[in-house]
């Protein structure tokens, strides 16, 4: 027995690979082909092997986009507590932190929370995903990554989904994204374990058609998108 999804498909182009020194012409050009939110990737080259930008450039480019546009920032830096004020004044939407970047996620949880901020909890390939299983009813979204994260152009990994499927056959309504070689030759696998938050860099940034390769992610999504009720 099925009936309505109460998750929904939604894009989320991380602009890492666009042209950064032109941040806000790359992001509208995105949000303008279909985009539902921006992902911006936060490195401090210690968490990961590579810097981007931090949120001053966050807070930037909040005047240059429409009002309302929704910024998912996955930090990628050691001791994330430290930015939430920050990101939080930058006009951060979601504060995604790494499980493996603090001690204390419970605690990090709620600091975000009173930051007034929504709050996503991100876990590397060689993270096991039973370690969100206590974290799932504090959070707004789990983050899967399909890459080693630090850098945009890697191969999807398709031995991430029995993870994503776990996560799905446990919780039938929560956010799960996956971040990391998404692309129209991808996306059916990360759809059919249940991903409905896609993240999407090169594929979407380095096309010709960044509306046409939005339109064929949210497709695929949205055929794989059926919530079962338990039986
Ligand atoms: C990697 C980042 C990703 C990356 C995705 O560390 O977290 O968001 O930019 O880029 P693609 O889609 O090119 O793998
Ligand atoms: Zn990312």
């Amino acid at each position: 027995m099925s009936s309505t999804p109460c998750i929904k498909c939604q894009i989320g182009p991380s602009v890492l690979n666009s042209d950064l020194a032109n941040l806000a012409s790359e992001s509208n050009r995105v949000l303008d082909s279909g985009a539902d939110y921006l992902h911006l990737d936060v490195m401090d080259g210690h968490f990961v092997p590579n810097i981007t930008f931090g949120a001053p450039v966050v807070k930037c480019l909040r005047s240059k986009v429409p009002v309302g546009t929704y910024f998912d920032v996955h930090m990628m830096v050691s001791e994330p507590e430290k930015w939430i004020r920050d990101m939080e004044d930058a006009g951060c939407n979601r504060f995604v932190f790494h499980y493996e970047s603090t001690d204390r996620p419970a605690d990090l949880i709620r600091l975000v929370r009173e930051a007034g901020m929504d709050v996503g909890v991100v876990v590397k390939p060689k993270t096991p995903v039973s370690v969100v299983y206590p974290l799932v009813d504090h959070v707004d979204m789990v983050l899967i990554m399909t890459v080693e994260p630090g850098f945009g152009g890697q191969k999807f990994m398709t031995d991430m989904m029995p993870k994503v499927a776990d996560l799905r056959a446990r919780y039938p309504n929560l956010d799960i994204e996956v971040d990391g070689g998404l692309s129209p030759a991808t996306i059916d696998a990360a759809a059919q374990a249940g991903a409905n938050l896609i993240v999407a860099g090169t594929a979407v940034m380095k096309s010709d058609n960044p509306k046409d390769v939005i339109q064929q992610l949210r497709d695929s999504v949205n055929k794989w998108l059926v919530y079962k009720t338990p039986a």
